[in-house]
């Protein structure tokens, strides 16, 4: 966290327009400077409403969070039963701080998932081919490794009987060739693992896409879990055991805990602070997004002895990384007079990577214009003399579908941007991985700061009836 001891007229021209990265935003940021009603300077706001934030927010709890939703429960593929784990860990956590709870069912589509487990009781999630073998009865196997398998004659002659580990190559065509190859010589199983993913990432589990149904499982690996099976190979004998699941009939959930309005001068609007618990297949999520989900349940257990003129929803939405589902699905059944209503969408997502080139904490809107998401963090940050937030433009979370409604919303995300070009940006490459664990990407700091800076903006929001930029 960058603590800035400039006077608070510096810090707030810092944080509006001299930044390196403001520059790159691709669209319309709205420079019109925000009137400041606190004049911060010691890294400290001396509003006391900013403290009553600040002050009490701790890391180490919303971190308690995110190891239990990352570590005790781990993957939380969406309408699986780990997301509903997830739904009843935010619904006791809300429950417990006194707020009133709904549960929202929405259906979701089928899900494919492979087991490969191991001797030693421990299993990992993998995708598998919809026209492989699918079956709840194990091939148990031993792994052998075999380079490239492009080429029959990269198989050895034991490979009959075996499930055979392989890089995938890079094109559909080529790792075709590979399962037909591992096939051919026999192979029990194939699992091919990835070497590489989206948004440059390491690689992350995949459902491989064959032509024509085999009988044998064909998984898709994250490339970690590749290298972890190969350090083993290098060891000793690896039997496992591959199992793939087709789950149906699957329900997805949100899950809303509402802080009521307390005052009788409240204009009657909301206010959302949303965040998505479910994860990709096979990755812990402990940034995306247990991180959110933790910092939004430590603003809920500091908020909750504070009046406030708002109605304040905490809302841990399904299915997000299959689709922007759960927040589709809670804009669609609203009315049209509840979308109206909604003030404001605050919508933390990856608020705590500890990658160093994560460099800024971005309010994100997807046309890149301001709104009062970005207007109270920013806001916050340049009372509080944090000069870490920054405005920009980006979608895939969701922001997207409240926006859609014409709802204003932003994400929050720690990345980097590149000054000389907006679309080069910086996540960490353990994203939707295996890697996505508090140990290789959760900073206590980082996340202490997206949660006095958030926090101190929704607060600003919620306390009083006047929007924060106009007073
Ligand atoms: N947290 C990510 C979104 C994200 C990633 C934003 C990197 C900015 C930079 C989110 O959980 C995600 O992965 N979203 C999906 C959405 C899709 C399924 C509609 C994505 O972008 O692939
Ligand atoms: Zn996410």
């Amino acid at each position: 966290m960058k603590r800035t001891l400039l006077s608070f007229t510096l810090a707030g021209a810092m944080v509006l327009s001299s930044s390196p990265f403001s520059s790159v935003i691709a669209a319309p940021i709205d420079k019109t400077p925000i009137s400041y009603t606190i004049t911060a300077n010691n890294g400290n706001s001396d509003a006391a409403h900013d403290n009553k934030v600040v002050k009490r927010v701790e890391a180490q709890r919303a971190i308690e969070h995110v190891r239990y939703l990352s570590e005790t429960i781990g993957p939380r593929p969406g309408g699986l039963e780990a997301e509903k784990q997830a739904a009843d860990y935010v619904a006791n956590t809300l429950k417990g701080y006194g707020y009133e709870i709904e549960y929202q069912y929405f259906p979701v589509a089928d899900q494919l998932i492979a087991d490969v487990s191991f001797a030693d009781g421990s299993s990992w999630q993998m995708g598998a081919a919809a026209n492989g073998k699918v079956s709840d009865v194990p091939v148990n196997s031993e792994v052998i490794y075999v380079e490239d398998g492009t080429k029959a004659s990269d198989f050895p002659e034991n490979t009959a009987g075996k499930v055979v580990l392989v890089k995938q190559a890079s094109s559909t065509a080529n790792y075709r060739l590979q399962v037909e190859n591992a096939i051919n010589a026999g192979a029990e199983g194939v699992i091919l693992h990835s070497v590489g993913g989206s948004r440059g990432n390491y690689g992350s589990t995949f459902n491989p896409n064959l032509t024509k149904a085999v009988d044998i499982p064909v998984f898709g690996a994250a490339y970690i879990q590749g290298e972890w099976l190969k350090e083993r190979l290098a060891k000793e004998t690896v039997t496992i055991g591959l199992t793939a699941k087709r789950h149906s009939n699957l329900q997805s959930v949100n899950v809303i805990g509402t802080k009521k309005a307390k005052s009788k001068n409240g204009d009657g609007k909301e206010v959302l602070l949303s965040a998505h618990m479910d994860s990709v297949v096979g990755a812990p999520g402990a940034n995306d997004n247990a991180s959110g989900v933790g910092l939004m349940l430590e603003l809920a257990r500091v908020f909750k002895g504070y009046n406030t003129d708002k109605d304040l929803k905490f809302i841990a939405f399904g299915s997000e990384e299959r689709g922007l589902l759960g927040a589709k699905h809670y804009v669609e059944q609203l009315t049209q007079a509840e979308r109206a209503n909604i003030e404001v969408v605050f919508n933390p997502d990856m608020v705590a990577t500890k990658y160093e080139a994560a460099t800024n904490l971005y309010a994100m809107t997807v046309d890149g214009s301001t709104n009062l998401a970005t207007n109270a963090t920013v806001a916050a940050g340049a009372r509080l003399g944090n000069s870490d937030i920054l405005p920009g433009k980006f979608g895939s979370s969701d922001h997207v579908p409240f926006h859609n409604a014409g709802i204003p919303a932003a994400l929050f995300i720690w990345m980097g941007i590149d000054s000389w070009d907006p679309l080069v940006y910086h996540i960490e490459k353990v994203y939707h991985t295996p890697q996505d664990t508090i140990a290789d990407n959760i900073s206590a700091e980082r996340m202490q700061s997206a949660l006095e800076i958030i926090g101190a903006g929704v607060f600003d929001v919620v306390r009083k009836d006047v929007p924060g930029l106009k007073r």
